[in-house]
Formats: structure tokens, C-alpha cells, sequence
């Protein structure tokens, strides 16, 4: 948690931004696995954390955008929750830890909203992600349960976005110490990877790590000899001789920040000549990436940058044809990048975009694309200084896919699908590291990760 005066100074630009409402800034329930007390491990909302600091679940903030004034509310714990998980604090002294009044239970809450409501006041609130908090605001603000999407502020989310979304340098220390941890669990992947080694195995020398450093996974890992697979969260696999891991793994920090770094390796070692050669495209793809993450370029330009250098090799190997120009207009590239370049990062792996993907991402200047690939493209608005972002371009050879295009006939003039089915069963590649856009120039936060071809070898071979 930062000192109670960052929590004030964010709650003053909140307020200041929306001057004539109330604002409800609900925190998260905890969330039973399979009975009432047994719970998945307390992931905080990201804007309750950023507002109120508080890592605790049912706790409610409100900010009087007129006054200024801050609220927390929620129960406190009474003698059975001492006598099982422990005394904590009450809800009155977490409030004074961040800064803010204390509001009382929730139905003060509520009598509070009733009685602003009354006065001819609005109640802004984000639109929720989880049943609980839905209910949750339905409750609080007294409206039914599917009137309360609608009723979700877009002029609350776009403020909270400006705030949100530019880090200060105890954020970026935040995310930092979750990286430190992160090239200790990527560089133990590598050391953990051989042939006949389960993928699960893998996972669990990084999850003792994380563990250890009483850290958790900031999303459910990534690491698959089937890499091509974006998201692939199966581990159940046994690594061969040939195959490359794609390992896409972050942590959050003590402070709630996410880290979120994909390598590739290959399971014996050494790259082929081939491996090699994708390898170093897509690193010189991410490089010219970051080297242009400056302020006031478009997202959407690092895309089409990262998109255009991989498209020129695959090109030289025969894989598309035709004009460069058309392979990636036509959105026929996608084939082997369907996926966007990146997004933002910060108290969420995908920051913020809870909130609404478009709304975070997008603007007036740059609008989403419903073009196949370009359309997963999560962030395309003009870079600010003070940005996080994540720069990860990848290359996938996706079978599926590749048979669904070619049996439509898909941009048949600028692919050869024959040369796709020869890399059939190549996998994926990926490479991801988290950036902070500074004034002049980017610069990839955290500790060293093994990260050219020869790194990644080096690392393995000390193994
Ligand atoms: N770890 C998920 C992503 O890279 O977006
Ligand atoms: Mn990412
Ligand atoms: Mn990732």
C-alpha cells in the first residue's frame, strides 16, 4: 500500500473530474471455491485498489465528487471471525490507513446514496465483471439487477482511464518488484525444460517460486510445447525433442501490480535453423516495436510495424506472396499473427480493460477494426508518456486455421498454403516484455530476461 496521501491526491482528480456525483467504487467479494468459507486466493478490483489501497474483500468506497469527501464501508469481523481467520482491523482504521472517512456498514451505504439520490444527485459507478458486484450496486444504489449495466458512467470510466492509466514511479516500482520475481520463475522454466519433462512440472517449479516470494500468478500461466495455441492452459503434455515452449507467466506484486513476459525456448536447447531464424524475426519485430514506443504514436502503428517486419521474412521464405503491402492490408497476415501487438499493464495484466476494452484502448482518433486478427488489437490510441504497455509480437502456425483459410480459399492469391502445412506442428512463438513509455523513449522495466536466441541457450546450457 502507498502512504494514505497518494490515495487522497487520486480521489481529489477523480472527484475533480466529475464534480456533481456521488462515485461508487465497489472493492471485490470473496470468491468460495466450493463451499461458503473455502475461498480461491482474494484478487482485489484495480480500481478499488487504486482508489482505497485496501487488499481486502467486501469493502465499498465512495467518493463525493462535489466535497471531495471519501467514504469506506463494509462490516467488521465479529468474534467468529476471530476465533477462525484472526482479528484484523476494523473497518474504520483500514479507512484512516487510506485516507478516508468512515462510512460505516452497507446499509449506511446505501442510506447515504437514498438520500443524495433524493437530492437530485447521480450515482456513477464502472461497469462490474463479477454477479456478486452487480448485485452488489443493484442493492446499493436501488435498482434492479438488469438495469445496472446500463446505468454504468462512461464519463466515470473515461476519468478513471486518464488517471489510471499513466504510472507513477511507485507503480513502476511495484511492477519492478513483480518482474524481479518473474526472471527468477522464466529463467528456472528454461532451467526446468528438457526433453520428457511435463509441461506441469514446468509450472510448478515457477509456481514455488512465486509462491515463495508470497507472490501468486497474475493470470493462469502459459507454457505449452503448443504454442501456437494463444492461451493455451493445458499442461499436461510431455516436452520432446523439437518442440518450443511458448511460456507466457506473470506474478502481482505485494502492492497488486501484474508483470506479464512470455519466452520461447526450444525443449532441447538449441534452436534449429529454422526455430532460429522465426526467433530472431519476431525479437527484431519487438524490438522495433519498443524502439518506437514513443509519446503520441498510435499503438496501432507499432501493430502494423511489428506485423510489417514479420510479414517481409515470411515473405522471403515463400509463406505469403504478392505485394507486402496487400498481405497486411488485406489482413492476410493474420494467418500467422492473429493476435494484437499488446496492451496496457498495470494493476491489471490487461489494465483496466474490465472497464471496457474499446473505452480503455480506443478513442475518437482511432477506432477498433472488425478485420480477423486486427480486431483482438486491444489497445490502438496514441501512447502518453507514463504508459505501461506490453510489447508482445508472435508468430503461430495454427492448423486449424490454416485449413479453415485455405478451405475457403481465404486471400489464396497472397498465401501458399502448402508452405503453411509444411509448418505444421512448428508451434509458436512469442516474445513479451513490459514497457514504460517515457518522454523520450521506452525503456523494458525489470531485471534482464534471457532474451535473444543465444541468451535463451545460455541460460539452458547452465542448467
Ligand atoms: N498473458 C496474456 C497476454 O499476454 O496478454
Ligand atoms: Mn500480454
Ligand atoms: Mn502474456
Amino acid at each position: 500500500m502507498f502512504e494514505a496521501a497518494t490515495y487522497r491526491q487520486r480521489r481529489a482528480s477523480l472527484a475533480q473530474a466529475l464534480p456533481d456525483a456521488l462515485i461508487l467504487i465497489p472493492g471485490n467479494a470473496g470468491m468460495p471455491m466450493d463451499f461458503a468459507v473455502n475461498h480461491h486466493p482474494f484478487v482485489q478490483d484495480g480500481c478499488f485498489r487504486y482508489f482505497f489501497g485496501i487488499d481486502e474483500p467486501d469493502l465499498v468506497g465512495l467518493v463525493d465528487g462535489a466535497s471531495g469527501e471519501a467514504w469506506l464501508f463494509g462490516e467488521d469481523g465479529g468474534i467468529d471471525a476471530a476465533v477462525w481467520t484472526g482479528v484484523t482491523p476494523s473497518v474504520a482504521e483500514r479507512a484512516a490507513q487510506v485516507g478516508a472517512g468512515a462510512g460505516g456498514d452497507l446499509a449506511a451505504c446505501a442510506a447515504h446514496l437514498a438520500r443524495a439520490q433524493g437530492q437530485g444527485r447521480t450515482v456513477a459507478y464502472t461497469p462490474p465483471y463479477t454477479a456478486e458486484i452487480l448485485l452488489l450496486i443493484a442493492g446499493l444504489v436501488g435498482i434492479t439487477p438488469e438495469a445496472v449495466r446500463a446505468g454504468a458512467s462512461p464519463a466515470l470510466v473515461r476519468a478513471i482511464v486518464t488517471l489510471r492509466e499513466i504510472k507513477s514511479a511507485g507503480e513502476i516500482a511495484e511492477m519492478e518488484a513483480a518482474l524481479a520475481v518473474t526472471a527468477r520463475m522464466h529463467h528456472a522454466a528454461m532451467a526446468a525444460t528438457r526433453p520428457g519433462v511435463r509441461e506441469h512440472h514446468v509450472v510448478g517449479c515457477m509456481a514455488g517460486i512465486a509462491r515463495g516470494a508470497d507472490l501468486n500468478f497474475a493470470y493462469a500461466p502459459i507454457l505449452s510445447g503448443r504454442g501456437e495455441v494463444l492461451h493455451n492452459l493445458r499442461y499436461d503434455r510431455t516436452l520432446a525433442t523439437g518442440e518450443l515452449v511458448v511460456n507466457d507467466t506473470g506474478v502481482k506484486s505485494a502492492g497488486g501490480y501484474a508483470s506479464d513476459i512470455t519466452r520461447t525456448f526450444p525443449v532441447s536447447g538449441r534452436f534449429d535453423p529454422l526455430q532460429r531464424r522465426l526467433y530472431d524475426t519476431v525479437l527484431r519485430a519487438q524490438q522495433a516495436a519498443i524502439a518506437a514506443c514513443v509519446p503520441g504514436v498510435r499503438y496501432l502503428d507499432l501493430h502494423w510495424l511489428a506485423a510489417r517486419i514479420m510479414v517481409e521474412d515470411l515473405h522471403d521464405l515463400g509463406l505469403f506472396r504478392g505485394a507486402i503491402e496487400d498481405v497486411l492490408a488485406s489482413g492476410a497476415y493474420a494467418l500467422a499473427f492473429p493476435c494484437g501487438l499488446g496492451h496496457q499493464i498495470g494493476l491489471d495484466v490487461h489494465d483496466m480493460e474490465a472497464l471496457g476494452e474499446d473505452l480503455v484502448g480506443y478513442d475518437g482518433d482511432v477506432r477498433r477494426s472488425d478485420l480477423f486478427g486486427l480486431r483482438s488489437l486491444r489497445l490502438g490510441k496514441a501512447l502518453r508518456a507514463g504508459m505501461t504497455v506490453t510489447i508482445e509480437p508472435g508468430l503461430y502456425f495454427i492448423p486449424p486455421l490454416i485449413d479453415r483459410w485455405r478451405g475457403e480459399g481465404r486471400h489464396s492469391s497472397l498465401i501458399d498454403y502448402d508452405a503453411f502445412d509444411r509448418l505444421r506442428g512448428f508451434g509458436g512463438i512469442r516474445i513479451e516484455d513490459d514497457v514504460h513509455v517515457g518522454e523520450n523513449g521506452a525503456r523494458i522495466l525489470g531485471d534482464p530476461i534471457g532474451r535473444t536466441a543465444d541468451e535463451v541457450e545460455a541460460v539452458m546450457a547452465a542448467a
